[in-house]
């Protein structure tokens, strides 16, 4: 049966994560998404998907370590960088540098290691390049995103670095979404996971899927004040325009990590102009979505409170999705190693039509 875009179609069969889109619910392998934040860390996460348990102390370690070992990027990766035009989009300088990773052993695991570690040292080496500001190399007295925020900026602020890891842990994985697809399809083949990962950023790449965020920016740039909500809203729907950062394939409810990604802003002592004119706007989106797309229970996604957080933290929007990429990377690699574990190449049907 044709099932335009796949909707409903059962492809694969997962242990990474259960995803209610009625109730509005998010486990990570069988824990919810609410407790996982609460209690573990950005590589204790990100263990857990891809091996299966929590880290015992010295597992932990060796993992914090191998990470550690290859944030540092190879000199042939710094020469690509620095030989790619300045328009390119962070996405596509991404895809290229990924792309060039020379994997360092056989097994896929230790692969994904090498991925997980690498991306945010690209962005950061790229982005401070092209702005001319002086390289700042990985420190290995830093975690995971600690060490990130300070190759980007520099310098590390507390909250902001507990709000960024909240928003990375929250995005590492979401089931078959269809980046998290591409990477599966592409490793059906047998090939390996560089050339998956490679897949997977040129499918987050598209505004419908990664690029939603910066979308979300532009949007509320352009609302700018709390008066003209309802105008500019009502415009974009009357012309048929969708409203970044509301709707999704699976949630007919609120998607559970926007709500988490709102808890972690509302810690925030005094709330930003900008995040005061966000919550407003999602009040009176929600309600103008319902009354103009009565049957689509449409609400906020993840991107749109992941768009605060970055606007929070002064990050340019020219990262976001590449950023997201450097979370997602971890469903990526987990989902590739649980399709070649028990593989069957993807190979589904396409119906002739005359036209
Ligand atoms: N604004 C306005 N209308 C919308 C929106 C929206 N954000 N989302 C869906 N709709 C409407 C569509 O116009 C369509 O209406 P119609 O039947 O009257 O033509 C209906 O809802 C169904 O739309 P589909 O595209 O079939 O719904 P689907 O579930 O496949 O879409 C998607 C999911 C692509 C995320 C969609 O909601 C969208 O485009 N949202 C905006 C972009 C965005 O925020 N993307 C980030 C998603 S989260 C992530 O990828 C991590």
């Amino acid at each position: 049966m044709y099932k335009p875009g796949l909707k409903g179609v059962t492809a694969v069969e997962t242990s990474l994560s259960q995803i209610n889109g009625e109730q509005g619910m998010l486990l990570y392998r069988n824990t919810p998404i609410q407790e996982i934040i609460k209690k573990y860390s950005f590589e204790e996460t990100a263990y857990y998907l891809l091996y299966g348990t929590i880290p015992a102390k010295e597992k932990l370690i060796i993992f914090e370590s191998n990470l550690k070992i290859y944030r540092k990027l190879p000199i042939h990766i710094m020469r690509i960088l620095d030989s790619l035009p300045k328009e390119l989009s962070m996405m596509d300088v991404l895809r290229t540098a990924v792309s060039s990773v020379t994997l360092e052993h056989d097994s896929y695991l230790k692969n994904a290691n090498q991925l997980i570690a690498i991306m945010p040292t690209i962005i950061a080496y790229r982005y401070r390049k092209i702005k001319n500001q002086p390289i700042i190399n990985p420190d290995d007295n830093l975690n995971h995103v600690n060490n990130f925020i300070y190759m980007l900026k520099g310098n590390i602020n507390t909250t902001h670095a507990s709000m960024l890891e909240t928003y990375l842990i929250m995005t590492m994985e979401h089931g078959l979404n269809a980046s998290t697809f591409s990477a599966r399809v592409t490793i059906s083949t047998q090939s390996d996971l560089v050339s998956a990962i490679t897949s997977a950023i040129g499918t987050m790449k598209g505004p419908l899927h990664g690029g939603a965020p910066s979308g979300v920016i532009r949007l509320l740039d352009e609302i700018n004040t709390e008066d003209r909500i309802i105008e500019v809203i009502h415009n974009k729907l009357k012309n048929k325009e969708r409203i970044m950062g509301f709707g999704h394939r699976v949630y007919k409810t609120v998607d559970p990590r926007a709500e988490a990604l709102k808890n972690k802003i509302n810690e925030l002592d005094e709330l930003p102009e900008w995040i005061k004119l966000a919550i407003k706007t999602e009040k009176e989106t929600i309600k103008l979505l319902n009354k103009h797309k009565p049957n689509q229970r449409l609400y906020t996604n993840v991107e749109y409170y992941a768009a605060a957080i970055m606007k929070s933290l002064d990050i340019d929007p020219e990262l976001f999705t590449a950023i997201f990429s450097s979370s997602r990377v971890i469903g990526w690699c987990a989902h590739a190693i649980e399709q070649i574990n028990n593989n069957t190449i993807f190979r589904p049907t396409a119906k002739y039509i005359t036209k």
